[in-house]
């Protein structure tokens, strides 16, 4: 059996984490919105048509904050249309899932609904077919106290305080011809700039100086995925164009295995080496500008889509549907494997990716999904993040380690994917490790003064099938499972066996 050596050393620090790293996201897209969170008259929606199962689900994932309303649907979406009495509101066609929107929820229902679900908003404003001026307007309908029209609407919309959101984002994937709207880097660079300055104005923020409210953070349209011809050259001038008024530049990226598009296995699993590269690559870009802005700003990243995505078969639901069975894809026990180790490479550039959205929370590609009047399902998926985002905190540091490696259509990739975190108030380490090869590995784990460690947790998932998953029948088919505590040898030292294709996870105290 291989021997794999990992080490990490408590002042070998890459960066604090931001909590803000185990975001998700909600579209109008599909079954999110309408039969996901959103369903009155289901047995366990409240007086809001809330569905409270879906809110217990995602209170137990330990989601920080979310992202909303999108995605593609942004860039057609006028907010007033989701505002002010509900018989009012305009039903439309949304050119970008090609669905009806019926704007039963809309920016109220969702700043709602996050004080409900403890969730703190992310909001974005349309950049495709709207206007610096829709946008201002937007920030001025969250945020400003009462006394102008905007806000007097918000008020009178029921909500007497303002919401002071603090992260938007300034438009959706604009570098893709599939965007309503879609702009050249040029034109979105400096579309997003004036966006940008209005917004922060509208906020109060004058001079550089922090508004009633603090300061929005503000994120800006980087490029849809590293496979994009425009990448990075995109991201440098939309960086150039707004890098003083950025506070972060988004990125995202879905893998995917097809065994109907015959991708070899390998290149799926050699995905959380892939995303370590096209972040790397990114940083070496915001730094890039930051040179030559000569700013001492460092503008972060914020991977504000993230997830596997599989569905691959063509759209059998009728166009113009309301809430459509959309991209539900269902995550089997391999792609919660490979799902895992996303998860350890944005704790490992915890330094520079400060905001991070799991595309997305429910029904749509997600890791919860929902029946129309029924239940509710934890996907495979659900499980490391669960466990990840529930007590990855403090500081990631640095792990070295000698695992050999495989070749696939990214380059290299490493047949065990670790992230080491440390939390010194808590007088917590929580190691997060998958195992890709097809046997079992040994692993000596090394942890250099942190203190007396002792085991605290060990959790593994792992499945005689890659491709099992659970359903509404069988829910609990793929879980992790407790084993049992190893030894910690002079506080420091503990030696693993990890179960071929396995994710463990595990946790000392001292
Ligand atoms: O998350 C689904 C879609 O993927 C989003 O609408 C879009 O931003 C991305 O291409």
């Amino acid at each position: 059996m291989k021997k794999i050596k990992i080490f990490a050393d408590a002042n070998l620090v890459i960066g604090d984490i931001d909590k803000h790293l185990f975001g998700s996201f909600l579209e109008h897209l599909g079954r999110a919105v309408y039969e996901g969170i959103y369903e009155p008259g289901h047995p366990a929606a409240d007086k809001d048509g809330f569905r409270t199962d879906v809110i217990a689900l995602i209170r137990e994932l330990g989601v920080p904050i979310v992202r909303y309303p999108g995605g593609n649907f942004l860039s057609g979406y006028n907010w007033r249309d989701g505002v002010g009495p509900r018989e009012k509101r305009p039903v439309r066609l949304d050119l970008a899932w090609f669905s009806t929107e019926s704007n039963e929820f809309g920016t109220d229902e969702f700043m709602k609904w996050c004080r409900i679900a403890g969730v703190e908003p992310m909001m974005a404003v349309n950049m495709g077919t709207g206007t610096i001026s829709d946008a201002a307007q937007l920030v001025e309908y969250c945020n400003h106290p009462g006394g102008t029209t905007i806000s007097e609407m918000r008020r009178a919309n029921g909500a007497d305080a303002p919401y002071n959101v603090r992260y938007w984002c300034i438009g959706n994937e604009m570098d893709g011809p599939w965007q309503i709207g879609h702009l050249s880097a040029d034109e979105y660079g400096k579309k997003a700039l004036e966006a940008a300055k209005v917004m922060r104005w509208t906020n109060g923020e004058m001079d550089g100086r922090a508004g009633a409210n603090g300061k929005l953070k503000l994120i800006v349209s980087g490029s849809s995925n590293h496979e994009m011809p425009t990448f990075p050259e995109w991201d440098r001038v939309v960086l150039e164009h707004t890098y003083r008024e950025a506070d972060l530049l988004s990125m995202h990226r879905y893998y995917m295995y097809s065994a109907a598009r015959k991708r070899p296995l390998e290149d799926f699993l050699g995905s959380a080496d892939d995303m370590a590269e096209y972040i790397g690559t990114l940083k070496a870009t915001i730094e890039y500008v930051r040179a030559k802005e000569r700013s001492k700003k460092r503008v972060g990243i914020s991977f504000d889509e993230w997830n596997i995505w599989t569905v691959t078969a063509p759209r059998t639901e009728p166009l113009w549907k309301r809430a459509p069975h959309l991209l539900e894809d269902v995550y089997t026990f391999q792609d919660a494997l490979v799902f895992a180790g996303l998860m350890n490479t944005l704790l490992n550039n915890c330094d520079a990716v400060r905001a991070a959205c799991l595309a997305q929370l429910v029904n749509v590609i997600a890791p919860i999904m929902t029946k129309k009047g029924g239940g509710v399902v934890r996907q495979t998926s659900f499980y490391p993040f669960r466990t990840i985002a529930g007590n990855a905190s403090g500081d990631t540091v640095r792990a070295i380690s000698d695992s050999d490696t495989f070749e696939n259509m990214f380059g290299s990739a490493r047949y065990i994917n670790e992230a080491v975190t440390h939390d010194a108030k808590k007088r917590e380490v929580c190691v997060s490790l998958c195992n890709y090869a097809q046997e079992s590995r040994e692993v000596s784990l090394e942890l250099r003064s942190f203190g007396d460690l002792r085991a605290a947790e060990y959790l593994e998932m792992t499945s005689p099938d890659l491709f099992a998953v659970n359903t509404f029948d069988a829910p609990e088919t793929v879980v992790p499972h407790a084993r049992e505590l190893p030894e910690v040898k002079n506080g420091s030292r503990a030696a693993l066996k990890l179960p071929a294709m396995s994710w463990s996870f595990l946790k000392f105290v001292y």
